[in-house]
């Protein structure tokens, strides 16, 4: 199988600066690939990830390898103090805690969980359908035209927001919109019958916007930052790669507002060189920030 790589390790694993005699936690496992790289400098490392698929995939990867230092938490980032209470005996020992937020490529390719505008099956797009029985169909289906046009204007930054939302309205009237494939024809149609031209497909902001809600990316991405202050012990630190610039926005508030708590590690957001976007074009988006608790 094809594995997710990991964006901007190099420069996650030096700010992490990794001890073999450490605990690291990796709050989004995905396939493993920043904690094989962790693994691999000897440490221990927790890996929390609310997609059981994705916690299959990274212990076949990994687990039967490192079976002793390398643990599997299928949980939600934001129970953050939680997991750390009831499955980490030496809290003390955690050394460091990296966020790369997002999706895994086959999240986003997959054909039945509705994350991806080719998808002809689904309109899901929760990461753990246990979780929550929001979803992204049940968004566009039932929410009102000023909602939808919220979403997508604060979330996407699209400008046609309300025709767009009233478009949905008038084609969900004819037959429900039950699959990524019918959500992202309506949104090209939409594109077209205006002649607007656009470098990325315009589906791309519409789904991400929905993803957000639905599995409350920054309502999570803000409980676990917080909890960083209480359940860290001091000089541990903590690195978030983003790929929104909301995201962003809001882990550089964070990081500024508790200057007296935590000190700054980078200065600018950190961002992928021109060989790493030429090797894995996933990464031109990404934005890595970092900071320590202060003792
Ligand atoms: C970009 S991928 C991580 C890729 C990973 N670093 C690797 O190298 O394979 C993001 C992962 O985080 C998970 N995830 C996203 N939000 C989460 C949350 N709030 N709690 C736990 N896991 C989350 C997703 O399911 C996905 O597997």
């Amino acid at each position: 199988m094809t594995y997710h790589l990991p964006v901007l390790s190099t420069e996650s694993l030096k700010l992490l600066e990794v001890n073999p005699h450490q605990i690291y936690i990796d709050a989004t496992l995905g396939h493993g690939g920043h904690s094989q790289k962790i693994l691999s400098l000897g440490a221990t490392v927790y890996a929390i990830d609310q997609d059981l698929n994705n916690i299959k995939i990274a212990q076949k990867r990994l687990q039967k390898k490192i079976p002793h230092r390398f643990f599997t938490i299928h949980d939600n980032f934001s129970n953050l103090e939680k997991i750390i209470k009831d499955n980490i005996k030496t809290p003390q020992k955690i050394a460091g805690i990296i966020f790369d937020l997002g999706l895994s490529v086959n999240q986003q390719k997959s054909v039945n969980r509705g994350f991806s505008y080719n998808d002809p099956d689904s309109l899901d797009m929760r990461l753990d359908p246990l979780s929550s029985p929001l979803t992204a169909e049940m968004i566009i289906n039932t929410y009102s035209g000023p909602e939808l046009s919220r979403i997508f204007s604060f979330y996407a930054q699209e400008k046609l927001a309300l025709p767009l939302s009233q478009e949905i309205i008038r084609q969900r009237q004819i037959t429900p919109i039950k699959t990524g494939l019918r959500l992202s024809s309506i949104v090209n149609n939409f594109y077209q019958k205006r002649s607007i031209k656009t470098k990325i497909n315009p589906s791309t902001k519409i789904f991400l916007a929905l993803r957000i809600v639905v599995n409350q990316e920054f309502d999570n991405l803000k409980k676990a930052l917080n909890q960083t202050l209480s359940c860290l012990p001091p000089h541990c630190r903590v690195v978030v790669i983003s790929f929104h610039s909301g995201e962003d926005r809001l882990v550089k508030q964070f990081i500024s507002s508790h200057f007296r708590k935590i000190k700054k590690l980078t200065t600018k957001a950190i961002k992928a060189s021109y060989l790493e976007v030429k090797k894995n074009p996933l990464s031109r988006s990404a934005l890595l920030r970092a900071y320590q608790i202060k003792p």
